[in-house]
């Protein structure tokens, strides 16, 4: 008698998509607890074909060139981020909690793909096609070179795209849809793993560009996102307080473009918008008199934009003080603190203190330093600083002002938007060109600055 083969099943970890044999606790890769989940493996000869077309190796000079050419879509905040607009047959992942704003992001970029006559195939998987009707009703749209579908097995939307030659292919979302041949169910890290992996290789085959839409988990990661991560040409987040009607949308991965840029919308009734002038967002305004905040030209991607920087110091009850950042990076607070103490004599250990960049945007550059340590000694000391004076520096361990990159454009911003008075370092003042209006002071030490400016 034929044996039946038992279907062999893995444990699966949801947040890094590692294989374990059998069920532990604790997933050996990533450390976390409680994510692995059973699945079905695949039997090995239903393991994915080879896609790639199985072209036999030729010399690297007979290869043809591949066409660099992007779509641009005109969505400015959009195509800097891609680095220009999106490489054709390149692969794009949008993550972003649910509600806000991919599906929306997403049609009207394809609304502007076939304004220049370019053909888009848009996959709702989630959501019937009379749903995406409303949506694109809401946002105007009028196009019949935009084709949609409510499908979720891979292989008919495969046919459709080899059947309608789309060039641009939108999957709403991936965590959605499922090949027939793996046994275990849409949105487990397997199956959206093998779709993406069958959607990318036929698109790159074929020269398609693909968009995937994935939500994000509520660990803050896109289910199977290593193996998704590292499958994709470019990943982006879409991030935004559901209360606020800002939104921005971040590139994490780019191999066609830098990383770290962001494009800022703003979510009306008609779709989502661009921002025309975004450093008014991250600046409070409030009474530039207060105490504990400072403004600093960063350089966010590759555009300067003005954030403010807010700390406050309060009495600790506790033996360990504690210290909170928002939008900043903690080590880099360590250290000023530190620096602070150590420099200036400033007894910070009976404080707790919390610093935040006002506006949801993240600021890791250490150019971010100074004004990150003068916001906090002004709300130690309750004064506010001068003229609420713009401030710019690396601060080094010994109390020194380093200086930071590209310090032309962050001043041409800052006198954009009318600040009259900045500090940077003294090392920035060789190959300066000083913008009309605005003061520039130049200094070399913390100590000098915090005795010029409090
Ligand atoms: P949606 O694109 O459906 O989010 P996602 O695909 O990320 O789940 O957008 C959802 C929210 O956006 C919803 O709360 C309604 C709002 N919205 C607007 O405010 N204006 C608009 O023009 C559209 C289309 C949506
Ligand atoms: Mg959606």
């Amino acid at each position: 008698m034929k044996q039946l083969k038992r279907p062999k099943t893995v444990y699966v970890c949801q947040k890094c998509g590692s294989a374990c044999p059998r069920w532990v606790g604790r997933c050996p890769e990533c450390g976390e607890w409680g994510t692995l989940v059973e699945e079905v493996a695949t039997p090995q000869e239903q393991k994915t074909k080879p896609f790639l077309g199985g072209d036999k190796p030729i010399p690297i000079t007979q290869v043809k060139n591949l066409t660099t050419a992007r779509l641009v879509t005109g969505i400015q905040e959009f195509d800097r981020i891609m680095g220009g607009g999106i490489v054709v047959g390149s692969t794009i992942l949008i993550g972003g909690d649910p509600g806000i704003g991919k599906s929306t992001i997403v049609l009207q970029i394809s609304h502007k793909l076939t304004q220049s006559n370019l053909k888009v195939l848009y996959i709702s998987a989630e959501e019937s096609v009379y749903q995406s009707k409303l949506r694109a009703e809401r946002l105007q749209i009028d196009s019949d070179n935009l084709l949609i579908a409510s499908e979720t097995n891979i292989e008919v939307i495969s046919a459709y795209i080899e059947e309608y030659k789309p060039d641009f292919v939108i999957i709403d979302s991936i965590q959605m849809v499922y090949r027939t041949e793996i046994p275990t169910a849409p949105g487990t890290v397997t199956q959206v793993r093998e779709s993406a992996m069958a959607l990318v290789y036929l698109c790159k085959r074929k020269g398609i560009s693909l968009m995937l839409i994935g939500h994000v988990t509520k660990e803050g990661a896109l289910a199977g996102p290593r193996t998704l991560e590292h499958m994709v040409d470019t990943v982006l987040y879409f991030e935004g307080d559901r209360f606020q009607s800002f939104r921005i949308l971040r590139a994490v991965k780019n191999r066609f473009g830098s990383t770290n840029e962001i494009g800022i919308f703003e979510m009306k009734n008609e779709g989502l918008e661009e921002v025309a002038n975004p450093s008014e967002l991250f600046i409070a305004q409030a009474d530039r008199k207060a105490t504990g905040t400072v403004i600093v030209p960063a350089l966010i991607g590759t555009r300067p934009l003005l954030i403010e920087i807010q700390a406050l110091t309060s009495r600790s009850y506790y033996a360990t003080p504690s210290r909170r950042v928002s939008g900043i990076d903690f080590n880099r607070m360590a250290m000023i603190l530190a620096v602070l103490e150590r420099r200036l004599g400033v007894p910070l250990g009976s404080q707790d203190v919390f610093v935040n960049a006002v506006g949801g945007v993240k600021v890791d550059e250490p150019a971010a330093d100074l004004a990150v340590a003068i916001a906090v000694l002004s709300s130690y000391k309750n004064k506010p600083v001068q003229d609420g004076t713009l401030l710019l520096g690396e601060i080094g361990l010994s109390g020194e002002i380093r200086p930071v990159n590209h310090i032309n454009n962050r001043l041409q911003e800052s006198a954009r938007l009318g600040f009259k008075k900045i500090v940077i370092p003294a090392d920035n003042n060789k190959r300066l060109l000083k913008p009309e209006g605005i003061t520039i002071i130049s200094s070399s030490s913390l100590q000098n600055v915090v005795e010029m400016m409090l």
